[in-house]
């Protein structure tokens, strides 16, 4: 019967056609996707930290107002994920206790340092640049939930391409020190970034059961070549140079890299990267602050519903 079942199911994903909550799905198929929608969720929520850190240090009124904004764009992000992932079946307390733990991945570029305002801008440019490419497919993912999510945070997504874009070049127009800040930032973020798409085809473990569910349209290098093109050309006219002095160009226009460290990757995701622990206690630190916020909201809760039935 399962079988069965499972064959239909192929043959409506084979057709292109979303798969709702109330839907049959294999267990598999929600399991992968509420690890891939909560690691996402609670990457957009640990995302507001590096960047929180500019806001009190932004160098103008505006700059501070288009950052704040963002951030709070990436906390709405975070709850349409959460909101995404709970129709699956787990609660969003349980997939955030997970995080707390530290059980739960989030993106590993989140566990580098925000040093300058020039990071700021790279991070604008190339994170969002590279969350873009990953994510622009996923409004074509399977699950119909996840995929309407995707429309509404990449239209955002772009805008925060473009705002960092726009500081990336206000400091390669200004002064040798911001030029040189800016540079220093792209030699900081260029690798990390190229680690987002996560680990080579060849060792990713979930690449073939995703792709053949649709919530994967393009393998890990290949979205990481795709950013890599785009993101040549960004580089050359804003006159920074990437830091991979073995880059080449092929005849076919595609620009290649020189070998990604693993290792660094490997021991992000170990918790052991720059900033790991400190993400981790931040959250931490937020979530038991929040608690006098979530115990007035279920006591109003159960106020109106005494009132209800009284
Ligand atoms: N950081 C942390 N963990 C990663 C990363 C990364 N950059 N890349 C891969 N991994 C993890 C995977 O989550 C998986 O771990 P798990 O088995 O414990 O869940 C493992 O490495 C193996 O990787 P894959 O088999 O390639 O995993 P997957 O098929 O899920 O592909 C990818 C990884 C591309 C990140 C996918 O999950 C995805 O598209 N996620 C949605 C986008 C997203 O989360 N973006 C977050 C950053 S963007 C932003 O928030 C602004």
């Amino acid at each position: 019967e399962d079988a069965a079942r499972a064959a239909q199911f192929q043959a409506r994903i084979d057709a292109e056609e979303r798969i709702e909550p109330n839907d049959w799905m294999p267990a598999a198929y929600r399991k992968t996707l509420t690890r891939q929608i909560s690691q996402h969720a609670h990457s957009e929520i640990v995302g507001m930290l590096p960047e929180g850190n500019w806001i009190t240090r932004a160098p103008t009124l505006r700059r501070k107002a288009a950052l704040l904004a963002k951030v709070q764009d990436e906390c709405g992000h975070g709850l349409y994920l959460y909101a995404a992932a709970e129709t699956l079946g787990t609660s969003r307390e349980e997939l955030v206790d997970a995080m707390l733990a530290g059980k739960a991945k989030y993106s590993s570029i989140f566990n580098y340092p925000t040093l300058t305002w020039a990071d700021i801008g790279t991070i604008g440019w190339l994170v969002d640049g590279a969350a873009i490419m990953n994510q622009i497919p996923l409004c074509r993912c399977s699950y119909g939930p996840y995929a309407r999510a995707m429309i509404r945070v990449c239209k955002e997504e772009s805008f925060h391409q473009r705002q960092g874009y726009e500081i990336m070049l206000t400091l390669c127009r200004g002064s040798d020190e911001q030029k040189a800040m800016a540079q220093d930032a792209l030699n900081r973020w260029w690798w990390p970034v190229l680690m987002m798409f996560g680990p080579p085809d060849a060792t990713s473990q979930h690449s073939d059961t995703s792709t053949k569910w649709k919530i994967k349209r393009f393998s890990n290098d290949e979205l990481r070549q795709k950013f890599v093109d785009a993101t040549v050309p960004q580089a050359q006219y804003l006159g920074l140079t990437i830091p991979d002095p073995g880059m080449t160009q092929d005849a076919d226009g595609h620009w290649r890299y020189s070998e990604i460290d693993w290792t660094e990757f490997k021991q992000v995701l170990a918790g052991n990267g720059p900033c790991n622990r400190d993400r981790l206690a931040a959250r931490r630190r937020a979530h038991d602050e929040g608690a006098w916020v979530r115990e007035a909201a279920a006591s109003y809760a159960a106020k109106r519903a005494r009132r209800q039935t009284a």
